[in-house]
């Protein structure tokens, strides 16, 4: 193998990382410079975030446990208000990718310092992309302001997540890592994280279907999240996020299945051009044969959703969604061709197992 030339730029990230990572949180606040932390999670995670602030004492300016998906304006505006009323100098995100999300809208407007306790496998964290949704239509940005600062991996936080949500997370996960193994800014130092964080989902998602407490296995799923996530905030993604970006805003599709869903499909659809991403998928998940179909075997053994059907999707959405798929060219390693896209669509819709 060839090292292809490269540029590579380092995104600044503090990461704690362990079972218990949690006791460190008030360290992290002073290690922040920070004094007077606003707590943010969503409606069901608003006991984790009492917690938070239980265990910030003072530190705590209060809780704001209004998150939810794709980060109305309406949410974010009212979040930046609260937080300059509680004279709150930093946001504690608890919380997937929506709670993360709503930090970063407070950080981008008022350059508050985030940090993030991921409890998904999501992987905003390790972005700094921004959402925001106004008038029903989600916006994204990049801005280096919205990263997190500083991000606490605890495993203990994350054996509450159903199980369903852990397997599709994970999947959503994987995807990151996936992608970022042909992305056209690639490198190899993100190559080895993507190829890493595969392995660790693959092994780690395997045996907490066995045993969903089991906080070795929940270490193992976080590990790999962290270093899925760390990809997609390096390098550009492709086909499969396009996808999943297309489906889950026209159809309101929730959105780890539908990575889950469409993820052996993307990933069948570009395997011939970019060869060597597929080698690093079939070896990170010690199989062999074909790298979509590798990954469609291990959403099946998981017992993962499979089909667009039973997320509600209609033959005929697969038209509209093939139709807006292909309205905006981006980069892709092999050419977004109408009838292979729609025939893509229509093996995720089944659930085939892709060729
Ligand atoms: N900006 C980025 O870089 C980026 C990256 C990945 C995802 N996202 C965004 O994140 C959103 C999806 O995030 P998600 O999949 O993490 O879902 P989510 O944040 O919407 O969480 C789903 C549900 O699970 C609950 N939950 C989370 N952790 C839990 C736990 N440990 N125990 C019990 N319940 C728990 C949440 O409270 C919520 O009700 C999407 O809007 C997506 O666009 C953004």
């Amino acid at each position: 193998m060839a090292i292809k030339d490269f540029t590579y730029t380092g995104l600044p990230a503090r990461v704690i990382f362990g079972r218990g990572a949690l006791r460190q949180l008030e360290a992290e606040i002073d290690h922040l410079g920070s004094r007077r932390a606003l707590v943010l999670s969503t409606p069901e995670q608003r006991d984790q975030a009492e917690r938070i602030a239980d265990i910030l004492g003072p530190r705590s300016a209060g809780v704001f446990a209004k998150a939810v998906m794709h980060v109305p304006i309406e949410t974010a505006r009212e979040a930046r208000e609260v937080a300059q009323q509680l004279g709150a100098d930093c946001a504690v995100a608890i919380g997937g990718g929506s709670t993360t999300g709503l930090g970063k809208a407070i950080a981008l407007e008022s350059g508050l310092p985030i940090l993030a306790i991921p409890t998904t496998y999501a992987g905003s964290e390790m972005t700094p992309v921004y959402g925001l949704t106004e008038n029903g239509i989600k916006r994204t940005g990049k801005d280096i302001r919205v990263l997190p600062k500083t991000v606490i991996y605890d495993p203990e936080l994350t054996t509450t997540l159903p199980l369903e949500l852990s397997i599709t997370s994970g999947m959503n996960a994987i995807a990151h890592a996936a992608e970022g193994l042909y992305a056209q800014d690639g490198n190899p130092v993100m190559s080895l994280l993507a190829e890493e964080g595969i392995r660790a989902l693959a092994e780690g998602l395997k045996r907490l279907a066995q045993a969903p407490a089991d906080l070795d296995a929940r270490a193992d799923c976080l590990y790999g999240a962290w270093l899925c996530s760390t990809v997609l905030g390096n390098v550009g993604m492709a086909l499969h996020h396009k996808l999943c970006h297309t489906l889950g805003g026209s159809f309101n599709l929730p959105h780890a299945p539908t990575h889950t869903i469409v993820l052996p499909h993307a990933i069948a659809y570009n395997e011939q051009a970019a060869p060597e991403a597929a080698q690093r998928i079939l070896r990170a998940l010690g199989a062999s044969g074909s790298a979509g179909g590798a990954l469609h075997d291990l959403a099946r053994s998981l017992g993962a959703p499979t089909t667009l059907k039973a997320l509600g999707v209609s033959e005929a959405d697969l038209d509209k969604a093939t139709g807006i798929a292909l309205a905006n060219p981006y980069w892709n390693p092999r050419p977004i061709e109408r009838e292979a896209i729609r025939g893509l669509l229509q093996n995720a819709f089944e659930g085939n197992r892709p060729a």
